[in-house]
This record gives C-alpha cells, structure tokens and sequence, in this order.
C-alpha cells in the first residue's frame, strides 16, 4: 500500500455544514477509491496524539478545540500518487488561498476550518491510517 494511500479527516466545520457528500464526490471523481472510513466524535487525547508534531504552536489549544468541538469523518484513500494527488485537490491551507475547484476553496471557512486534512508523506499516511483502521477494518477492491 505504501505510495498509494493516504489519510483524510472530514473535519466537524463541513459536517455541520453538511458537506461531507461533495466532498467525498470530488475525491472520487478524483481517482480516490475510499477503502476505509468512519464517523466519530475525537476524544482530546486523540486530537492531542493526532496533531502531536504542532504541539507548542500558537494554533495548537484552539485546533484541539475545533476538531473535539463536533464529529469528523475519518479515510483512507487509494490512488496511484495518493498523497501528492491529494494535497493537489485539496488546495492550500488556507482557503483564501486555496486554488479555485480544490475542497479547500469550495468547502473551507478559514484557516483553521479548512474542510478537510490531508497527510503529508507516505510514512504519516500509513500512521495516521492505523490511528484510526484495524487491519480488518481497511478494505482493498
Ligand atoms: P492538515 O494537516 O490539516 O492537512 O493541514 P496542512 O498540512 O495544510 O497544515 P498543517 O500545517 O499541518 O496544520 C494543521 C492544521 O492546523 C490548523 N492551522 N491553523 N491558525 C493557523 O495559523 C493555523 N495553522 C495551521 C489548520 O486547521 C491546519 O489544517
Ligand atoms: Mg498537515
């Protein structure tokens, strides 16, 4: 699986916004194949564990907060490519700065409520897929 899969969270923003249909047609007409996914509402030691790397940054107690404040959907995504693709049809991180069609500009409010995450090498993809998906829980067809 490695190179061909990457991790997405629908975050709680779009699902309140009740995106997460759109969304997840622009990731399959992409190319994307969904091979796991669930709902859930992130506890604070996940979201802490989760986004462990931005510990210490000015934005870290109110991303924790944002992303416990409602459900999320969480992924895992297959496609040739999966993480650089990916982060290409998501846009920027910031919406506002996001190019026009991407999930991020069509979907996300600001920087912190940007739709959705993406991961950012083929080693935190496979990571933050077995964060959340058992073996048997991650379905290749
Ligand atoms: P993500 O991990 O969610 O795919 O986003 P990313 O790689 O584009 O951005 P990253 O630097 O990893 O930041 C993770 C999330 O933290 C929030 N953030 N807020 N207010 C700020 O300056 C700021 N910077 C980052 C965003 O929700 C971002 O997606
Ligand atoms: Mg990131």
């Amino acid at each position: 699986m490695e190179g061909k899969i990457t991790f997405t969270i629908v975050k709680p923003s779009a699902l309140s916004m009740n995106y997460l249909g759109p969304i997840l047609t622009k990731i399959t007409d992409s190319g994307f194949r969904v091979i796991a996914i669930k709902m859930l509402h992130l506890s604070k030691e996940q979201a802490t564990a989760f986004y462990a790397v931005h510990q210490g940054q000015p934005f870290f107690e109110g991303l924790i907060s944002f992303m416990t404040s409602g459900p999320v959907v969480v992924a895992t995504l297959m496609k040739d490519n999966a993480v650089a693709d990916f982060r290409k049809i998501i846009g920027a991180t910031n919406p506002e700065k996001a190019e026009e069609g991407t999930i991020r500009k069509l979907f996300g409010i600001d920087m912190q409520r940007n739709a959705v995450h993406g991961s950012d090498s083929d080693e935190n993809a496979l990571i933050e897929s077995r964060f959340f998906f058992a073996e048997n829980e991650i379905f290749q067809y």
